[in-house]
């Protein structure tokens, strides 16, 4: 590890874990109706959301998971982020199917015979509908079932030693229980998080007690096992850094979004698992009501407007902020003393215009961190192959590899090789690969002056 300040060559400590990630729901397809999650209702009720024709990345069938991991190995990434689908292994509570404990051995054996370190969540949004038609995360029940089906799983794959519990509850409350756009579909007002007594805290409660009794149960099970959650971290910086409203405002809604949840977990884990993909400048408004722009992205949330300066956004508009990787990823370890994982990060780019410029330019943050000290164990991309973006369906494409989700033809992006030339060389090369990758002038004018400006300010 370590480079002179300035240098062009910014390498990583030795053994850094490269990777990429995906959720169960998202990749596997092949629900035969026969038992559903909430999320196969909430699209069944929305036929807008998956088109005819659209089958995506299709896992569950045999060789197709095998096939995309084999483009991953080639990629030279060695670890690889999946989740393990509870409606899956327990049909119904007490038993457990044998045929997907199967399926799911058979991609982990492939994993290993790639020499790929697997890391697997253990919820990742999804619920089996009988537990949330029974109340959800707002019913008891659902933590004692989760805990039942993590024991299952540990107990099957006791030779994995990276868990994350839990993946982003904190957006998972935001999108389920207060915009109420995923299911369970509720909408409460965003002060319930901070009363006692409503079903929004019940249903924080229940997921941090789902976390920490599927961390116990892990322990018991693998005693050297590494446990975390995945945590959704939108960094947030003031407008105006001399206004006190605006310093306040970010202090505030940085607690709120980002630091609770962890703050609430972060006893019971090994490390802190990071989902980085974007952040805004706060500014102060004297208002508590939400608007939403066009596109349903937030306009103003109460108390603030939000704004970026980024020259550039994603397809979905998010704004791609390095330099608020870097600073989130100093604050949090500070503040939290773990080492971290970033388990996500990446961007919506179906053309694969920008995605090169966001790892190099994110890359950079990340080994910039690491220089002032910051533990970090492994970088994972979100996504390993294009997949189902939750309610967006296909609209959105995440993966290093391009999935025609009709078609089911891959192709590997261009971006993806320049990911695993840094991979590969444990390194980043920083001039050659924006000589070689970053062909749009302004991108390359622009990520250069980006990670001189982190070096500069360390
Ligand atoms: C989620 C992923 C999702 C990604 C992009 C993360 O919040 O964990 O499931 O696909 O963001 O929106």
């Amino acid at each position: 590890m370590g480079i002179e300040s300035g240098s062009n060559i910014l390498k990583f400590p030795a053994g850094f874990k490269w990777g990429s990630a995906v959720s169960a729901y998202q990749v596997e397809g092949n629900r035969d109706g026969s038992r559903d999650t909430d999320w196969d209702r909430h699209v069944k009720a929305h036929p807008e959301i998956i088109r005819a024709g659209e089958v995506g990345p299709d896992w569950w069938t045999v060789g197709r998971a095998e096939d995309d991991l084999g483009l991953i190995a080639d990629l030279g990434l060695n670890t690889f982020r999946l989740s393990i689908e509870q409606d899956r292994i327990i049909l119904e509570p007490g038993v457990v199917d044998q045929e997907a404990i199967f399926r799911y051995r058979q991609i982990l054996k492939r994993l290993k015979s790639l020499n790929i370190e697997p890391v697997i969540t253990l919820n990742h949004f999804t619920l089996p509908a009988y537990l949330a038609e029974a109340g959800g995360w707002a019913n008891p029940e659902t933590k004692q079932a989760f805990v039942d089906f993590v024991r299952t799983v540990v107990q099957e794959f006791s030779d994995v030693k990276y868990w994350l519990t839990l993946n982003e509850p904190n957006n998972l409350i935001a999108m389920g229980y207060i915009f109420g756009k995923w299911p369970p579909n509720i909408k409460k007002s965003w002060l319930s998080l901070l009363l006692p007594h409503n079903l929004v805290r019940s249903v924080a409660r229940n997921l941090i007690e789902a976390h920490e009794e599927a961390a116990e149960t892990i322990w018991k099970n693998i005693p050297d096992a590494k446990v975390g959650v995945a945590n959704n971290i939108q960094w947030l910086k003031p407008k105006n850094p001399r206004s006190p409203f605006d310093l306040f405002l970010v202090r505030f809604a940085n607690w709120y979004f980002n630091f609770r949840f962890i703050e609430a977990t972060n006893a019971t884990t090994d490390f802190l698992g990071i989902n980085f993909y974007t952040g805004y400048n706060l500014k102060f408004r004297p208002a508590l009501n939400w608007k939403q722009d066009d596109n349903g992205s937030v306009a103003s949330a109460p108390l603030c407007s939000p704004s970026h300066q980024a020259l550039f956004t994603s397809d979905t508009g998010w704004p791609i902020v390095p330099d608020f990787f870097s600073a989130a990823l100093l604050e949090l370890y500070q503040r939290f003393n773990k080492p971290i994982f970033v388990s996500e990060n990446g961007l919506a780019d179906r053309d694969d215009e920008l995605r090169s410029f966001y790892i190099l330019t994110h890359l950079a943050a990340l080994h910039e961190a690491i220089q002032r000290g910051v533990d970090v164990w492994g970088y994972l991309h979100w996504a390993a192959v294009d997949n189902q973006e939750w309610t967006d369906g296909y609209k959105y494409r995440y993966g290093l590899i391009a999935v025609d989700p009709r078609t089911g033809e891959r192709t590997v992006r261009n971006s993806a090789r320049m990911y695993a030339e840094i991979a590969g060389a444990n390194e980043i090369d920083v001039n050659r690969l924006a000589d070689r990758y970053l062909t749009d002038e302004e991108q390359q004018v622009t990520a250069l002056a980006i990670i001189e400006n982190l070096q500069k300010a360390r």
